[in-house]
């Protein structure tokens, strides 16, 4: 059967090479649910994030700082003896010293494969779920600006993997007290300890990484190491989905946590 016209430009499912079919799609289950589940949890952590990023207080209390003002870039910083404090960018006109950081971790978030595809299903539908066609005209992917600045990813992980580090400097400060004296652990060091965890098991496993790790290689035989890194990093990876979720839920609670103990909303239960 001979394809109708298609609208000049269309593409995708409206292409003339299609089949012709009456339905918009084929799908009867509920394939919503997962793109609307994915824009509500992220909408969530959005909203949080800004609401603690611009709040500029309560992000330290010792010895526990938020990851979310860890490294402290300025000088309008609290004095804290938790994350080291640089200083190098002058009181930075009383904005919030978190805005400086937090650029890194987004920006690899942003520009994280899953995160593309999370987002670009749930907020911009292109395309909402598999086999579910997107409403917009046209599709060029991300081969034109400011898509093809998706590409820079490889460097986000690298700035991702100095923001780890920072953060487990933090976490192995945690295990002081408030008067700074080492080998003690309150609740809070628990929770420094998975989030740490989870970060780094969600940087390791990012597909950058993978490709860093084993990538352009031709033979595997002649590079024991890379392959066994290579393997390690390919078990991660195939969670990464998981280990994005998990890791953005563990750093909002350990922000969380830091705000109730700095807001005196909650006292950090010490184990010794
Ligand atoms: Fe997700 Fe790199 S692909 S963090």
């Amino acid at each position: 059967e001979p394809h109708p016209p298609s609208s000049a430009g269309a593409q995708g499912v409206r292409d003339r090479s299609r089949a012709t079919i009456a339905a918009g799609h084929l799908r009867t289950d509920r394939w919503w649910l997962a793109p609307a589940g994915t824009a509500a949890g992220l909408l969530a952590f959005v909203v949080y994030s800004t609401w603690r990023a611009f709040a500029n207080a309560d992000y330290y209390h010792a010895p526990y700082v938020s990851p979310f003002y860890s490294p402290c870039l300025a000088q309008n910083c609290k004095p804290m003896h938790a994350g080291p404090n640089w200083e190098i960018f002058g009181p930075w006109w009383g904005l919030s010293p978190a805005l400086l950081i937090l650029i890194f971790p987004l920006g690899f978030r942003l520009t994280c494969y899953y995160y593309r595809k999370a987002y670009y299903r749930g907020f911009w539908a292109s395309p909402p779920a598999c086999a579910v066609p997107e409403p917009h005209k046209k599709y060029t992917g991300e081969t034109r600006f400011p898509l093809i600045l998706q590409n820079v990813h490889r460097y986000f992980f690298y700035a991702a993997l100095v923001v780890a580090g920072i953060l487990t400097y933090d976490t192995v400060l945690s295990f002081r007290n408030e008067k700074y004296e080492w080998g003690h652990m309150g609740l809070g060091t628990l929770v420094f300890l998975l989030n740490i965890t989870l970060i780094w098991a969600y940087t390791l496993s990012c597909h950058s990484c993978r490709h860093i790790v084993g990538g352009r290689l031709k033979h595997f035989s002649k590079h024991p190491v890379r392959y066994r890194l290579w393997g390690w990093v390919s078990k991660l990876n195939g969670r990464h989905m998981l280990l994005a979720w998990a890791s953005l839920v563990s750093v909002a609670l350990a922000d969380f946590y830091v705000y109730l103990l700095a807001s005196g909303a909650f006292d950090d239960p010490r184990f010794f």
